[in-house]
């Protein structure tokens, strides 16, 4: 393990009627708020009427942003920014998936930032304060309700970005599982591919000594393979959702990061994606991870036998490390198949024609990744093994 700092504000509020605690939290932070959120799933499932019945009975003044799109974009952050500066907003209220809690972290920081917000997401201007932000979560996926993350996308100038800041956790996230339980099919299984996303990126190190880390894992990693094939036959159980809910947000709050080194290469791969072709986050994780992991095998055999077996029940049989690491990889991309997520890029309609320009929006002129870092040409290879 390497020596680590860890520290993670966000108040979890997690099970059945949680949002119950939404009015003591508006008790802490004002009345003017801001309410974000996206194209309209929560108006037709209820929890807006839900959640705009607790800030009237409150006596808040609700201001609104909606229509934050899935890939949410820097013009919807600086709309909301401006709504903020308008109406002199204390602070913000996000009701919905990943996207919608990402602009809202945007939002809450760009509002204190004069000038355009992509300074900051590029590291030209520092993030000095933002207000403070609450969320309701209605999608399992990308952990944002629990940390610091958020990824927006520059309609401009065709990139994808994801940036961080200590001062955007969420200072209170209010998580419960019947609120998921209206996710359509392919997103639940696209939420379900990123989550285990998440654990492969911070799984997939060199580091020594971490068999707690290594065990939590591998149990979000089971949890979610013994989970998903009944969720996505019965996508209203709320004891699967609530399961599948919890492992999202342990999957990237830190706790399996601690003292090691993460590899994040998949995630800037597919985030050039879906700049170039806006598909889903999880749909393009569903590609590019089982041929970064054929890829970049042979840098630890071990480390993938260990996956095999502990995550997918791979047995020795006589057979080599190699054969039992390759048979893992192999059980992973039939079990994404098996729950309806997609295989190749073709699945999206997406042909060789632009691999350089996404490989040069991956990783530039440097390299990504540190379980192997992956030039250019190395994630051109990977983007070809996915056509
Ligand atoms: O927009 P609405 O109408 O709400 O519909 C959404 C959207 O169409 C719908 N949905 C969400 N909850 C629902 C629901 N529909 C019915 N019932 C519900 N309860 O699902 C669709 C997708 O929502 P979105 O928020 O886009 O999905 P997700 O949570 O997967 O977020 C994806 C975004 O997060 C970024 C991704 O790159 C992508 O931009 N990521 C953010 C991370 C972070 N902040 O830590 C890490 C991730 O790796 C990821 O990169
Ligand atoms: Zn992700």
């Amino acid at each position: 393990m390497k020596p680590f700092v860890f520290h993670n504000p966000t108040r979890l509020y997690f099970g059945a009627n949680s949002l119950s605690h939404l009015a003591a939290e508006v008790e802490k932070y004002g009345k003017k708020v801001l309410l974000v959120y996206g194209g309209g799933s929560i108006k037709r499932n209820g929890l807006y009427d839900e959640v705009m019945a607790v800030l009237k009975q409150c006596g808040c003044s609700v201001s609104e942003i909606s229509g934050v799109e899935p890939n949410p974009r820097l013009s919807t952050v600086h709309r909301g920014a401006d709504i903020i500066r308008r109406d002199g907003i204390e602070w913000v209220l996000a009701v919905g998936g990943g996207s919608t809690l990402d602009c809202a972290k945007a939002i809450a920081a760009a509002a204190h930032y004069e000038g355009n917000f992509w300074d900051c997401i590029t590291h030209k201007a520092p993030i000095k304060s933002a207000l403070p932000l609450g969320t309701v979560l209605t999608l399992a996926a990308t952990g944002s309700e629990m940390n610091g993350n958020s990824v927006i996308t520059n309609e401009e100038t065709v990139e994808k970005l994801g940036w961080w800041s200590a001062l955007v956790y969420p200072a209170f996230s209010i998580l419960d599982p019947k609120n998921t339980a209206t996710t359509p099919k392919d997103h639940t299984v696209y939420g379900m591919v990123d989550i285990m996303s998440h654990v492969f990126e911070q799984y997939f190190h060199h580091d020594h000594n971490t068999p707690v880390q290594d065990g939590l894992a591998e149990a979000i990693l089971r949890a979610v393979v013994d989970t998903a094939p009944k969720l996505v036959n019965d996508l209203t159980n709320v004891e699967h959702r609530e399961t599948i809910l919890y492992c999202g947000t342990m999957a990237l709050m830190g706790i399996l990061s601690m003292g090691t080194v993460g590899d994040w290469a998949n995630h800037d791969m597919e985030h050039a994606v879906s700049a170039v072709y806006d598909i889903p986050h999880g749909g393009g994780l569903a590609i590019l991870f089982p041929n970064w992991m054929n890829y970049v095998l042979d840098d630890n055999v071990a480390r993938f036998r260990q996956f095999a077996v502990n995550v997918f029940g791979i047995r020795e049989d006589g057979r080599t490390d190699r054969e039992i690491a390759e048979e893992g990889i192999k059980a992973l991309r039939s079990f994404w198949n098996s729950i309806g997520a997609p295989s190749r890029l073709a699945d999206y309609g997406i042909d060789d024609s632009r691999l350089d320009e996404m490989a040069f929006k991956a990783v530039g002129d440097g390299t990504r990744g540190n379980f192997r870092k992956l030039t250019k040409e190395d994630v051109v290879n990977i983007y070809r093994m996915s056509l």
